[in-house]
């Protein structure tokens, strides 16, 4: 495919605008690997439908997540950056997947269950086979990295499980083991400084929400709670706002904040105002882009339906090899 390092995969849920968590967590990852790997990025539309009961939004979702890709330098002159849904093969090889799969395998992943706790009335075949579509994803460009949160490692394990399931059953090697490229990011903790950022916690910030929204959101943040006034010392080990200029402000703002802070030199207020304005100063580009892009939408659907031409043939190739090395009777 080039000189490049090898294949690298990974695919995200169209959860619309995306927040700076996925971009500190994902996004700043998928863009940087784009140098020294052949990149394949997808957008889950049919994963998302495991969860989901109203799918009004899907459309605009996956167009909103593809806005923020392209503006954050996801490029698709480097990279195939497609739409599942758009290329079907995945579904075929899942279905092939699926007879190499023991059902006590799915059922005994914690994913699996989580998801049974969220959504009880929602336990669906598909939500079950989540796993399988996921590892089809992978398999069907014979991928060797996956970069994913930890979270997503059973995942992954079960994929490089199928794989040698699937090879040893059908006497073959087409499809190839991929490895995890686990994330180095700590995890990015919401505005109430207490879980993850996510945008159904609604502590999250977006990355094409304008300076003024921003600032507001930055302004709610929860700091260190024993500092209760503005004379209090506070200690920026445990606040979530200094973690955030840890990462979007310069070492000698670090520094200032970090002392000032512990003698009460400077108060939440302007401290917040500070880590605003840094991050406003790094988004600037981005929103620019995306504002760019966004005036002609049906450039940015081209993108991603050249994406999913070009994933397809890839993706056909490897179908020919699996339909062969099952034995089904071939077509011509
Ligand atoms: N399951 C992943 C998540 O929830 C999304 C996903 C689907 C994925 N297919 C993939 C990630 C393939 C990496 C590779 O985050």
């Amino acid at each position: 495919m080039s000189k490049k390092k090898g294949i690298v995969f990974s695919g995200a849920r169209p959860t619309g605008r995306q927040h700076l968590g996925n971009y500190l967590g994902a996004i700043q990852n998928y863009v940087a690997l784009q140098k020294d790997y052949q990149c394949i990025y997808c957008i889950v539309d049919i994963h998302a439908l495991t969860t989901m009961e109203s799918t009004l939004e899907l459309r605009q979702n996956s167009y909103e997540m593809a806005l923020d890709w392209l503006a954050a330098g996801m490029d698709p002159q480097e990279s195939v950056i497609f739409i599942q849904s758009h290329v079907p093969e995945v579904t075929e090889l899942h279905t092939y997947l699926s007879m190499v799969t023991p059902l006590g395998k799915l059922t005994d992943l914690p994913t699996f269950k989580e998801k049974v706790r969220q959504h009880p009335d929602n336990v669906n075949y598909g939500l079950l086979g989540y796993p399988i579509l996921m590892a089809a994803d992978i398999l069907l460009y014979r991928a060797n990295y996956v970069p994913v949160g930890i979270d997503q490692a059973p995942h992954l394990e079960f994929a490089r499980e199928l794989v040698r399931s699937f090879n040893f059953r059908y006497n073959t090697n087409v499809l190839v083991e991929p490895h995890m490229k686990a994330t180095k990011v700590p995890k990015v903790l919401g505005t109430d400084g207490q879980q993850k950022m996510s945008k159904s916690l609604n502590n999250h910030i977006e990355l094409a929400a304008t300076p003024e929204e921003t600032t507001k959101r930055v302004m709610t943040m929860v700091t260190d709670p024993a500092r209760q006034r503005r004379s209090d010392p506070g200690n920026p080990d445990v606040c979530n706002v200094f973690s955030f200029h840890k990462i979007f402000s310069s070492p000698e703002e670090i520094e200032m904040v970090n002392r000032e802070c512990r003698v009460a030199g400077i108060g939440c207020v302007d401290c917040k105002k500070l880590l605003a304005q840094n991050i406003n100063k790094h988004l600037e580009p981005f929103r620019a882009r995306r504002i760019d892009l966004d005036q002609k939408p049906e450039a940015v659907m081209d993108v991603l339906h050249d994406g999913g031409k070009r994933a397809r043939v890839l993706a056909e190739e490897t179908m020919v090899l699996v339909r062969d090395a099952i034995g089904l009777p071939s077509t011509k």
